[in-house]
C-alpha cells in the first residue's frame, strides 16, 4: 500500500519527525533532561491514591467498571464546581462542567467545535506545542502575540485585532495560559487580565483559558482567573495531571451549559466518556482533602527545584544569556545572544555534555525562536540539577 498518497491534508501540517526524534535522545537514561514536563513522582502519594482506589473497587466495581456519561461522573463535576468556587473565585454548577481525557482533549474538543479550515485562532508566541499542533489539525489560520515577563502582550493584541477586524477576520478565540505560562514560566499581570477580557469582549472573540499549572504557587499571592473576570466569554480548561497524577488522564472543561452540551456532542466521536473508573478514583481522592493536600506538599518539592535552577543558572550561564523567573509551574524559558541556534545546539549538547532541553521553534507557530529553549525543572532529581545546568553552560558556552 501506498500509504503516503492517502493521508489527509491535516498530516502535513503536524508532522515534525525532527523534534520527535530530539526528545526521544533526550530520554537516553545517561542523559540529564530538562525535556519532558513530567510532575515528580515523589509528588504522588501512593498510599492514600491506592486507599480511594480500593474504595472504588471495593464499593462501586461494577458501575466504575461501565460506560458513564459523556459529560463525566456528576459528583465529580459537583465537586469540581465546588473546588473552582474556592481556588478560581468562580460560581459553577455541574451543568458547566465536562470531564475530559486530559487537559489536552479539552482543547482538542473545543478546537473541534469551533475551528474550521482557515479559522483564525489567536496564541501567545511562544505557546505550548502540543496545543499549537491540535489547532493546526484542524487546520487553523494561528496569529500570534508576543509575551513578556508580566505575559501576554495585551496592547498588541488589541492592536492585531483591529488589523485582523479590518480584514473582516473575527478570530474564533484567544488561547492563553495565564499562569506559569509553558514554556515561559510568566504570569499575566492583575492589570494585564483586566485588560485582557475587556480587549476580547469589544471584539467579541472568546478567550480559552488553560490553567494547568495555577495551583503550583512557590511565592505571592494567586491572580484572579480569566474566568472569574468574565465568566460568559472565557472557556477554562484544567487538568489533573500536575495536581494528581497524568496517568490518570483525567482533566476538565468549564463554559456555559449551551457550549458544554457541543463538546459532549464532538466527544460522542472520540471516546464518548473519560475512564469512568479514574473519575470514581479522583472524586473519593479529592472529597478526602487529598487533591489539596497533594498540592500543598508538591509546592515544596518544586520551590526546591525552581530555586536550585535559578541559583544554578546564576553561576553556570554565560553572559548574554538571559532568564525568565518564575513563581510557579514547571517550566522557565531561556533566551541566548542572537545567532546561537538552539537546534544543532540540542543535538550537540546530549551527544557530548548529555545534557537535554527542548529547543525554542516548536514554541512558536512559525518556527522562530532559534535563539531560545525551554528548561523543566519539575522532574530531575535537586541534585542532577546543578550538575544538568553546568552542562548545560558549557554547551551554551562552546556554540556562542
Ligand atoms: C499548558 C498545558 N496545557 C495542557 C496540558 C495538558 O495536560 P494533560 O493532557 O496531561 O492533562 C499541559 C501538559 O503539559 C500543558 O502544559
Amino acid at each position: 500500500m501506498d500509504w503516503n498518497t492517502l493521508y489527509a491534508d491535516r498530516m502535513a501540517l503536524i508532522s515534525d519527525t525532527s523534534i520527535i526524534g530530539l526528545l526521544k535522545l533526550a530520554e537516553r537514561p545517561d542523559v540529564i533532561s530538562f525535556a519532558g514536563g513530567l510532575p515528580d513522582p515523589k509528588s504522588f502519594p501512593l498510599p492514600r491514591i491506592k486507599e480511594a482506589a480500593d474504595w472504588v473497587l471495593d464499593n462501586e466495581g461494577p458501575a466504575s467498571l461501565q460506560y458513564g456519561p459523556t459529560a463525566g461522573y456528576t459528583n465529580l463535576r459537583e465537586w469540581i464546581a465546588a473546588r473552582m468556587e474556592t481556588i478560581d473565585k468562580v460560581s459553577m454548577t455541574a451543568d458547566h462542567l465536562m470531564i475530559t481525557s486530559g487537559g489536552l482533549e479539552a482543547i482538542d474538543l473545543v478546537a473541534k467545535a469551533f475551528i474550521n479550515p482557515g479559522d483564525t485562532v489567536i496564541v501567545e508566541a511562544p505557546s505550548y506545542l502540543a496545543a499549537l499542533h491540535t489547532f493546526r489539525s484542524y487546520q487553523a489560520e494561528l496569529v500570534d502575540v508576543p509575551i513578556d515577563s508580566n505575559g501576554l502582550d495585551v496592547d498588541r493584541l488589541d492592536v492585531c485585532l483591529n488589523d485582523l477586524s479590518r480584514q473582516g477576520i473575527k478570530p474564533k478565540f484567544i488561547y492563553t495560559i495565564a499562569t506559569f505560562q509553558n514554556p515561559a514560566g510568566v504570569s499575566l499581570s492583575t492589570e494585564r487580565r483586566r485588560r485582557l477580557v475587556e480587549v476580547a469582549d469589544k471584539y467579541g472573540v472568546p478567550i480559552l483559558e488553560d490553567a494547568p499549572y495555577a495551583e503550583l504557587r512557590y511565592e505571592g499571592e494567586p491572580l484572579p482567573s480569566l474566568v472569574s473576570l468574565n465568566p460568559d466569554g472565557v472557556i477554562f480548561v484544567n487538568t489533573f495531571s500536575k495536581i494528581f497524577g497524568p496517568g490518570i488522564r483525567l482533566g476538565w472543561i468549564a463554559a456555559p451549559p449551551d457550549v458544554i452540551a457541543q463538546f459532549c456532542q464532538c466527544k460522542q466521536g472520540t471516546d464518548q466518556c473519560s475512564s469512568t473508573i479514574g473519575q470514581r478514583i479522583v472524586y473519593e481522592y479529592g472529597k478526602r482533602g487529598y487533591i489539596d493536600r497533594q498540592v500543598a506538599e508538591s509546592i515544596p518539592i518544586y520551590r526546591e527545584k525552581r530555586d536550585r535552577t535559578l541559583a544554578a543558572l546564576e553561576s553556570a550561564m554565560p553572559p548574554g544569556v538571559e532568564w525568565t523567573h518564575p513563581a510557579g509551574g514547571f517550566y522557565l524559558w531561556v533566551t541566548l545572544p542572537d545567532g546561537v541556534d538552539s537546534v544543532p545546539m540540542l543535538a550537540w549538547g546530549i551527544e557530548n555534555e548529555k545534557v537535554a532541553y527542548v529547543a525554542g521553534p516548536p514554541f512558536y507557530m512559525d518556527g522562530r525562536g532559534e535563539n531560545q529553549l525551554r528548561l523543566c525543572y519539575s522532574f530531575l532529581e535537586a541534585d542532577q540539577i546543578e550538575d544538568g545546568v553546568g552542562r548545560l553552560g558549557r554547551v551554551i558556552g562552546h556554540h556562542i
